[in-house]
């Protein structure tokens, strides 16, 4: 019996699996993606043609999907799919923008962990792309940890981190939520620095984002200090891969053991991405 062909994408995160139609995936081919998913913590799928109907198939056999998040424009999900969010920088006739995020960059972050449960997984499939820029960044917070300085492992642990809930990663303000940008007295929801893999308790960094990050029991600038240092450390190249998009990609991350960062791209040209996000089983915990 053999499975899709697997090939990773970096030394430390992501892998692509080739000649797997999302559309009509077998039970046993499941096994082995959800296996590789496990293993690579990002998996990528070219050439798809998937409708939302399929996306949503798809998305589902990892679990109850979440639905689209209200952003800073108000809700922006696909009419009929309240799972699927569209992340675009393409704007309606009346000038209104048809999804999320613009066209600027979309700075390191982990989706939604300001709340207490955040999503397990994401997945962004490309409808249209852009000619340059707007590549999607992964990075592996297991790779991260296990590699993580002594001197930082030492200070870090047993720390929570508090993940801001003002701003989202494009740095637009929330809706309905009190601006603040004091890392100490801003809304938000402290998880471990070090969480355990929720599948397999491999233990990984989990940072959420740097903006009105804070470090719960230290001084503003201990915390600080802490914080730069392991976001230094993080997002170094060693352990990232950068996906260049092209139409009919679907990428796949989870979402408590990756980051991710988009690269801005011209915002007169046109970047159409459909998202769904896998709720999360638990909330993070430390690893045992
Ligand atoms: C997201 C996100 C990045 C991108 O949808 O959560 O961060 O490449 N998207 O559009
Ligand atoms: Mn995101």
């Amino acid at each position: 019996m053999s499975g899709p062909e697997i090939k990773p994408l970096s030394h430390s995160v992501g892998a692509e699996v080739l000649g797997v139609d999302l559309s009509r995936l077998d039970d046993q081919t499941f096994v082995a993606v959800a296996q590789a998913f496990d293993e690579h913590h990002g998996l990528l799928f070219r050439g798809q043609t998937l409708s939302p109907d399929d996306l949503v198939a798809f998305s589902r056999r990892f679990g109850d999907l979440d639905h689209a998040p209200v952003m800073e424009k108000g809700k922006t999900a696909v009419s009929g799919y309240p799972e699927i969010y569209i992340v675009s920088n393409i704007k309606d006739d009346d000038g209104k923008a048809i999804g999320s995020l613009g066209a600027g960059e979309a700075v390191w972050h982990t989706d939604m962990s300001y709340l207490p449960n955040p999503p397990g997984i994401s997945m962004l499939y490309a409808l249209e792309v852009p000619p340059e820029g707007g590549d999607t960044s992964l990075c592996s917070m297991a790779a991260a940890h296990d590699e993580l300085p002594a001197d930082l492992r030492e200070k870090t642990a047993g720390l929570w981190i508090k993940h801001d809930g003002t701003f989202n990663s494009g740095g637009y303000l929330r809706q309905g939520v009190r601006e603040d940008s004091d890392p100490m007295t801003c809304e938000g929801q402290p998880h471990p620095v070090v969480c355990a893999h929720p599948r397999t308790g491999r233990p990984v960094l989990y940072l959420g984002r740097r903006r009105n990050a804070y470090i719960v029991g230290l001084e503003r600038q201990e915390s600080e200090d802490l914080l730069n240092a392991l976001w230094e450390f993080a997002t170094l190249p060693d352990y990232t891969y950068t996906h260049r998009w092209r139409v009919g990609d679907l990428l796949m991350w989870n979402n408590r053991a990756t980051m991710h960062r988009r690269e801005p791209f011209d915002a007169n040209a046109r970047r159409l991405m459909q998202r769904t996000q896998i709720k999360g089983h638990a909330q993070p915990v430390p690893p045992r």
